[in-house]
C-alpha cells in the first residue's frame, strides 16, 4: 500500500461558500457578503451598500448552518477522516474589533466540531478563508493596515482556548499567495480601493497590497507561536494556491520566465511561512516595482520563530510560461498562464493536469522536507440532474482518479503525504464566479444560481466511488 494506514481522506469546504446564515445569531458582514453573483463570462460585483433586488450568494449559500447533521452524517457514509472547514471570523467577532467573542458563534463551531467527532471524523480548520470582516474594510483598507494583525491575533486566541483538546490541525490563511495578484485584494487581504466595483477588475496598488501580505505573514508566525503555547499537540500549516508552471519550451528566455513566475506565484509566501524569511529572490522584484516593505524591528525574529508544521496547497490544474506574449492565455484557480498543447480544459477552460500534481508533490517535498496534505482539488463541472434522480459524473470520477493515482506515485517517489480533502465535497459557491453552476461536489445540493431550489441533498455517482476509495485506502480506484 502506498498511502499510510492513518492517512487523512476527506473533503473540503469554506464557511462563505456553504454556511449561508449571513446575519444569523449575530454573525457580522464579511467581504464575501458584499459580493454579488456572477458566472464564467459576467463578473461578480462589489457592493459595498447592499442591492435590494441583487443576488448574494453567501447570503443563504447551500445553508450548510441549518443542514450541518444531514450533511456531516452523509460525509461520515463516504468515510471521511477528516473535514476541512472554515470558521466564519464575523461570527466570532462581527466587526473584528469586539472585545468578547459572540458566544452564538463559538457555540456553532462547538456544533460542527462534536459531530465530526462523534463519526471519528477529524476536523481541519482554516482561520481565515477569503472572509475578512467587512468592517476591518471600511475602518482599516483590511489588513494593509497593521493593527489588524492584533485583532486576528484575539480571534486566533479565542479559537485556540475554545476548541483546544477536540481539534489538531489548523490553517492560518487560505491561499496567502492569492495576495500576490489583484485578484487577492478584497476576499483575502480585505483591502477595497476606491473606484473598484468588479471582483475581476480590482484597482489594485501593489505596495499596499505586499504590505498587506506582510502583515499577514507576521500574523500567521505569531498564531503558529501562540497555538504551540496553548495546546503544544496542535500542528498549523501553511495553506498555498500552487499554479504549477510549465516553460512553454526550452528557450532559455522561457525558462527564466518560468521560473521568475515559480518564484513569485508558488514560492514566495511558503519560502517566507516555511523557512521564516524573505527569499533573496524577491528583493529584485521589490526594488524594480518600488517595493518597500515597512518591517518592525521584532519582524524578522517573528518570522523566523513561526514557521509551520506542515504546507498544504490546492491543485487544480496548470499552465505555462513564456517570453513570447502572443501566445494563447488560459483560465485558472486564481493564476492563469499560457495554453500547453498536451492538456484538455473544464468547462471553465482550467486545464487539466494530473501528472502535474506528482510532479508539484515532488517539487515541493524536494524544497521543504515536512509533510504535506492536498487540501483542494477536484473538478468544477455542470452536472446535470437526471430524471430519476440521479446524477452520472463520470467526468468528475475520471478528474479524481487520475489525481489520486499521481498522488500514489508521489507517495511511492517518497513524499511525506498526510491526506487529501477535495474541494467542495459537497456543491457550493463558486469563489470566482459566485456561481452555484460550477459544482465540485460528491453530493449534489437542489440551489441555483436564480437563487431558487429547495436545497434538498442527493448522492451523485461519485458519492459511492469515493466511499470505495476510502474503503480501500485508496487501493481501488476502479
Ligand atoms: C480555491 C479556493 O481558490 O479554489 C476555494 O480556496 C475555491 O475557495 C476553489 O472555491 C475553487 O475555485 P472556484 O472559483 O471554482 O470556486
Amino acid at each position: 500500500m502506498a498511502f499510510r494506514k492513518n492517512f487523512l481522506w476527506g473533503g473540503a469546504v469554506a464557511a462563505n461558500q456553504c454556511e449561508g446564515a449571513w446575519n444569523v445569531d449575530g454573525k457580522g458582514v464579511s467581504v464575501s457578503d458584499i459580493c454579488t453573483g456572477g458566472s464564467y463570462s459576467v463578473s461578480k460585483r462589489i457592493t459595498p451598500v447592499l442591492e435590494e433586488g441583487t443576488f448574494y450568494p453567501s447570503h443563504e449559500a447551500i445553508d450548510f448552518y441549518h443542514h450541518y447533521k444531514e450533511d456531516i452524517a452523509m460525509f461520515a457514509q463516504m468515510g471521511f477522516k477528516v473535514f476541512r472547514f472554515s470558521i466564519a471570523w464575523t461570527r466570532i467577532f462581527p466587526t473584528g474589533e469586539e472585545t468578547c467573542p459572540n458566544e452564538a458563534g463559538l457555540e456553532f463551531y462547538d456544533k460542527i466540531i462534536d459531530e465530526c467527532r462523534k463519526y471519528g471524523i477529524e476536523p481541519l480548520i482554516t482561520i481565515s478563508h477569503y472572509e475578512p470582516p467587512f468592517a476591518l474594510t471600511q475602518k482599516y483598507n483590511g489588513w494593509s493596515d497593521r493593527r489588524v494583525i492584533a485583532l486576528f491575533l484575539r480571534y486566533c486566541e479565542t479559537i485556540f482556548r475554545r476548541y483546544k483538546g477536540k481539534v489538531t490541525y489548523w490553517l492560518t490563511f487560505n491561499e496567502i499567495n492569492v495576495g500576490i495578484s489583484p485578484m487577492g485584494n478584497l476576499f483575502s487581504l480585505g483591502i477595497l480601493n476606491e473606484g473598484t466595483s468588479d471582483f475581476s477588475n480590482q484597482k489594485d496598488d501593489p505596495k499596499l497590497r505586499f504590505q498587506a501580505l506582510h502583515h499577514q505573514f507576521i500574523a500567521s508566525a505569531k498564531a503558529v507561536k501562540l497555538a504551540h503555547e496553548i495546546d503544544p499537540s496542535y500542528q498549523v500549516g501553511c495553506m498555498q494556491a500552487f499554479g504549477t508552471t510549465y516553460p512553454l519550451t526550452c528557450n532559455p528566455d522561457d525558462i527564466l520566465r518560468c521560473q521568475e513566475f515559480n518564484h513569485r506565484q508558488n514560492w514566495f509566501c511558503s519560502d517566507v511561512q516555511v523557512r521564516g524569511k524573505y527569499p533573496n529572490y524577491m528583493k529584485r522584484y521589490f526594488e524594480e516595482q518600488g517595493i518597500r516593505i515597512m518591517m518592525e524591528e521584532e519582524d524578522e525574529e517573528v518570522l523566523k520563530e513561526g514557521c509551520v508544521d506542515f504546507y498544504t496547497f490546492s491543485y487544480y490544474m496548470s499552465s505555462c510560461a513564456t517570453s513570447d506574449e502572443a501566445r494563447r492565455k488560459v483560465e485558472g484557480n486564481i493564476f492563469g498562464g499560457v495554453a500547453n498543447p498536451y492538456l484538455k480544459t473544464s468547462d471553465w477552460g482550467w486545464q487539466i493536469d494530473p501528472k502535474g500534481l506528482r510532479y508539484t508533490l515532488n517539487e515541493i517535498y524536494d524544497r521543504y522536507q515536512i509533510p504535506l496534505m492536498v487540501v483542494e482539488n477536484g473538478l468544477g463541472a455542470y452536472d446535470k440532474l437526471e430524471e430519476d434522480g440521479s446524477i452520472q459524473d463520470d467526468y468528475r470520477i475520471e478528474y479524481l482518479r487520475q489525481h489520486i493515482e499521481q498522488m500514489y506515485e508521489a507517495v511511492l517517489d517518497g513524499v511525506d503525504l498526510m491526506g487529501y480533502t477535495p474541494w467542495g465535497c459537497i456543491d457550493l459557491v463558486s469563489a470566482s464566479t459566485g456561481e452555484m453552476a460550477k459544482r465540485y461536489g460528491f453530493i449534489y445540493v437542489e440551489k441555483y444560481d436564480d437563487g431558487s431550489g429547495d436545497l434538498s441533498r442527493k448522492k451523485k455517482k461519485s458519492f459511492d466511488w469515493y466511499r470505495k476509495v476510502i474503503e480501500t485506502n485508496g487501493e481501488d480506484l476502479s
